[in-house]
């Protein structure tokens, strides 16, 4: 488990950008297109923006989701909406370099698999959350997602309104190349704690690559 970066909170979404923008041109430095898997909840905003404003080959650029909730992509709570918004407009992306989760759609199993038929074999870069439970994308402690070793997406039921979401899971997250995990405010430090001490009843702490940038309150200073 690497060491967390705390980081300010006026500058943590720019220095997480910086950070997932570096990654980016790296993958880029040997390969000739890139995978970007973003999450969505209330924290990476910001840092979607910020990244929105820097200087990449965006044209090198695909775009996934690390989860989705069962949604309209035009609902509020959507992570498509939540990303769109703030990152893929301001970017103009072309929907050929945009792999949503359809979260509208009745048959959700299906969805889970035709999304998985879509994904590169390993992610290049991946942003991820931590819930104060400790999860991360849409895994949840305690559920039987956590236990999958074949199956790439799968559709989940959680205890985090929207209920119905769409995750990667536990083998996709191990091959992603480059994670960052992003966390702020003082209502996670518990869950920071234990995953940075390796909890494993923590989803978080199983994504032992990741690099962990939070601000203060989340380290619990
Ligand atoms: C989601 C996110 C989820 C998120 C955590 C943290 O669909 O909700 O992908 O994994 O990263 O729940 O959410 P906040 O950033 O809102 O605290």
């Amino acid at each position: 488990m690497s060491e967390a970066l705390v980081i300010a909170p006026e500058h943590l979404a720019r220095q997480a950008a910086e950070w997932l923008a570096r990654a980016l041109q790296d993958a880029l430095s040997h390969q000739p297109r890139v995978s970007l898997a973003l999450s969505g909840g209330s924290t990476p905003a910001p840092t979607y923006r910020a990244l929105a404003g820097m200087t990449l080959p965006w044209a090198r650029v695909d775009v996934y989701f690390v989860d989705e909730r069962f949604v309209p992509p035009d609902h509020a709570q959507s992570n498509y909406r939540l990303v769109e918004d703030t990152l893929l407009r301001p970017l103009r992306l072309p929907p050929s370099q945009v792999f949503r989760m359809e979260g509208e759609r009745e048959d959700r199993e299906q969805a889970a698999r035709d999304y998985e038929a879509r994904l590169p074999a390993a992610l290049d870069v991946v942003l991820l959350g931590m819930g104060e439970d400790g999860h991360t994308a849409s895994l949840f402690p305690g559920s039987p997602a956590l236990e999958e070793r074949e199956r790439r997406v799968l559709a989940v039921v959680g205890p985090k309104p929207p209920p119905w979401r769409m995750t990667l899971t536990l083998p996709v997250l191990h091959s992603a190349r480059a994670v960052l995990g992003l966390v702020a405010g003082a209502g996670k430090q518990d869950a920071v704690r234990r995953v940075l001490a390796g909890d494993s009843a923590l989803p978080a702490a199983h994504v032992s690559q990741a690099q962990w940038m939070m601000d203060p309150a989340a380290a619990g200073r």
